[in-house]
């Protein structure tokens, strides 16, 4: 049975939460591998939308098993906020949300942190601890959820950690010192609240893979904001990209069938660093707020542009992509003519290959080729035959320059205005 990655192939907010809801249904387990409540991922049922930050988005559909594996950074309070937000729409959670024991807590001290050390590296991170509880981790003074399960380590771990940190509020960022009994009551109360949620999720998956289940695994963010591939230093600070569901969950590299790429038919980013396509005039404007471009965390306006298949393509090949799914398509219905980024052109040079240079992202001019508006409506569209031939067009020239098939478009929010002209779990090849 197929194992599937589903993963960003832009700079995040690629509609990842609709297309992992759509393949769901064919899944037994949906397991998340990175990243913590930075993300946003929103799924529209029935007209009612649900917002998920931690909790894969599998969740919805009943009786699906949902990991939060290792590679992801967990704030024990947002994570219960958002357990609690289900159960009270009536979501079954109990016996099939399982957390790794080796994920990593965020703690109070990593979110001031997190706001104060922006002031000096402006990367616009979401505030939320997720790069300084990555750094302890890496540092190897984390906290991790096992620890929770036993009072005396997690106090002796949280004394040495915030002795450090209490120095570092105190002397560097002159912010008031933490409460070690404060937060150990806190942290406490919050193991009782998910301690049945915690196991060791790598054996349990690896398990589901042995009993050959259909596994979808859930990337956060996208290539782009990748802390080894991605538009370094402005970046989250996992690795969004596919191998990263091997480390996050503890799964062999032969144990992934397929990977599935989302792009938006147009480009957005949040945060800082550069974005070669965005257009700051009326035109960015328009496409935010005819997509609704405003983030599912922050609420932050997005910054918008064209689509970059620069980026696609890179990230076709960073993530070994054997398809696309290519998300709000009907935004792009009333415009006369949509641009396609080919290359970037800097001093006299044509980059047709992703540069990491920072110098040319940030300076380059982007080279457009020009295709004519379909100017009719998509929205809705269930069959790829019933597409315009102009918008079959542009479906057909970005699958020429990413040189990967676009398997699933989706023409609106809903979960069931959407063409699969593919179904990962169905069509992808076993490597
Ligand atoms: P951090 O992940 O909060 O450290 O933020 C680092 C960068 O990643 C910032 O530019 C954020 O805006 C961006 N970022 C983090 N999570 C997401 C996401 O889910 N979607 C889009 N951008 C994100």
């Amino acid at each position: 049975m197929p194992n599937i990655v589903v993963v960003g192939a832009q700079w995040g907010d690629e509609g990842k939460g609709k297309i992992i809801d759509i393949l769901a249904k064919d899944a037994d387990v949906v397991a998340r591998y990175q990243g913590g409540h930075n993300a946003g991922h929103t799924v529209v049922v029935n007209d009612e939308e649900y917002i998920l930050h931690l909790i894969p988005s599998g969740i919805i559909h009943p009786g699906k098993i949902c990991m939060i594996g290792n590679g992801v950074v967990i704030d024990p309070e947002a994570l219960i906020g958002e357990i609690e937000g289900l159960k009270s729409r009536g979501i079954a959670i109990d016996n099939n949300l399982f957390i790794s024991k080796n994920s990593h807590l965020i703690m109070p001290y990593h979110c001031i942190i997190d706001k104060e050390s922006e002031r000096s590296k402006s990367i616009g991170t979401t505030g939320r601890g997720i790069g300084p509880a990555y750094v302890d981790k890496v540092a190897r003074t984390g906290i991790r959820m096992s620890d929770l399960l036993d009072p005396q380590l997690f106090r002796e771990k949280l004394e040495l950690n915030l002795s450090n940190m209490n120095y570092l509020l105190y002397n560097v960022y002159k912010s008031e010192q933490l409460d070690l009994e404060e937060i150990y009551s806190k942290y406490m109360g919050y193991a009782k609240k998910i301690g049945k949620y915690i196991t060791d999720v790598s054996i349990l998956i690896n398990k589901y893979i042995e009993e050959n289940s259909n596994i979808l695994f859930e990337g956060a963010q996208g290539t782009l904001l990748d802390i080894d591939h991605g538009t370094y230093p402005y970046v989250t600070s996992s690795n969004a990209i596919a191998g990263g569901a091997c480390t996050g969950l503890g799964i062999g590299p032969t144990k992934i069938d397929g990977v599935l790429g989302v792009s938006k038919a147009y480009t957005t980013r949040v945060g800082s660093g550069p974005f070669p396509t965005e257009l700051k005039d009326k035109l960015g404007n328009d496409l935010r707020s005819k997509g609704r471009e405003y983030g599912a965390t922050t609420g932050r306006p997005r910054r918008c542009g064209w689509l970059d298949v620069v980026v696609v393509r890179y990230s076709v090949i960073i993530n070994g992509m054997s398809g696309i799914a290519l998300t709000k398509l009907d935004i792009l219905d009333e415009y006369p003519n949509i641009k396609i980024c080919v290359g970037y052109k800097y001093k006299g040079n044509i980059y047709n290959e992703m540069p990491h240079e920072s110098s040319v992202l940030w300076n380059c001019e982007p080279v457009y080729e020009e295709i004519e508006g379909w100017q009719e409506s998509t929205a809705g569209i269930k069959r790829f035959d019933s597409l315009p031939d102009k918008a079959k067009a542009y479906i057909e020239r970005i699958e020429d320059l990413i040189g990967v098939s676009i398997d699933i478009i989706s023409t609106s929010q809903k979960r069931e205005d959407t063409i699969i002209k593919q179904n990962p779990f169905k069509d992808y090849l076993l490597v």
